[in-house]
């Protein structure tokens, strides 16, 4: 192999690592919310056309595309992973159509205050450490936020969603 192209690829993987591994100690690695619960999570959402959707911590971006196609929502997909983010860029191409707005972005330097609902699948530890805070302080009343398996320590859940033991608990909360 050229010598040139060999330095490409060992950048990139180096490049997409530290990506990856920044992401999992900043809020949670890379584990998508199983897609026979999206139904679930949008039933909580009650989203409304035209509201605006947040995806804390989009991953492959699927929430924030359903939010767009099925509830015409503005949907906002936050995502710090580089080849997560590239992957999103990716799948907006065939979905062109829809409001739909990718950030390579950190969560936490986003404001959060123009959303009417907010999703994510954070680490418990994260979550409540430095993330409860920040929707306290940006979010306005009567902004939704949906949990996907985590609770948010002191705050009372409007909602718990577990139809049965095998699925995971969805939490809806309302500031
Ligand atoms: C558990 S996954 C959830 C993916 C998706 N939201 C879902 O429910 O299927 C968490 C995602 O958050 C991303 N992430 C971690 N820290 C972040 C940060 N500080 N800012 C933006 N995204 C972050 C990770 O790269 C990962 O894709």
């Amino acid at each position: 192999m050229n010598n040139g192209l060999g330095l490409l690829i060992l950048l990139t993987i180096f490049v997409f690592g530290i990506s990856l591994i920044f992401s999992a100690l900043s809020f949670a690695p890379w584990v998508p919310c199983r897609s026979r619960d999206l139904a679930r999570i949008f039933k909580l959402a009650g989203l409304k056309e035209g509201q605006v959707f947040y995806d804390l911590g989009c991953g492959d971006g699927k929430l924030v595309i359903y939010a767009a196609n099925h509830y015409k929502a503005k949907a906002i997909g936050l995502e710090i992973s580089l080849p997560f983010y590239l992957f999103c860029r990716l799948r907006k191409i065939f979905n062109f159509k829809a409001d739909i707005n990718f950030k390579f972005k950190n969560l936490f330097k986003e404001d959060l205050s123009p959303a009417d609902v907010v999703y994510f699948f954070g680490m418990p530890e994260t979550i409540n450490k430095k993330l409860c805070a920040k929707l306290k302080r940006e979010l306005k009343p009567g902004a939704k936020i949906i949990s996907y398996t985590f609770s948010l320590v002191g705050w009372t859940p409007k909602i718990i969603d577990k139809p049965t033991p095998n699925d995971l608990s969805i939490y809806l909360y309302e500031v």
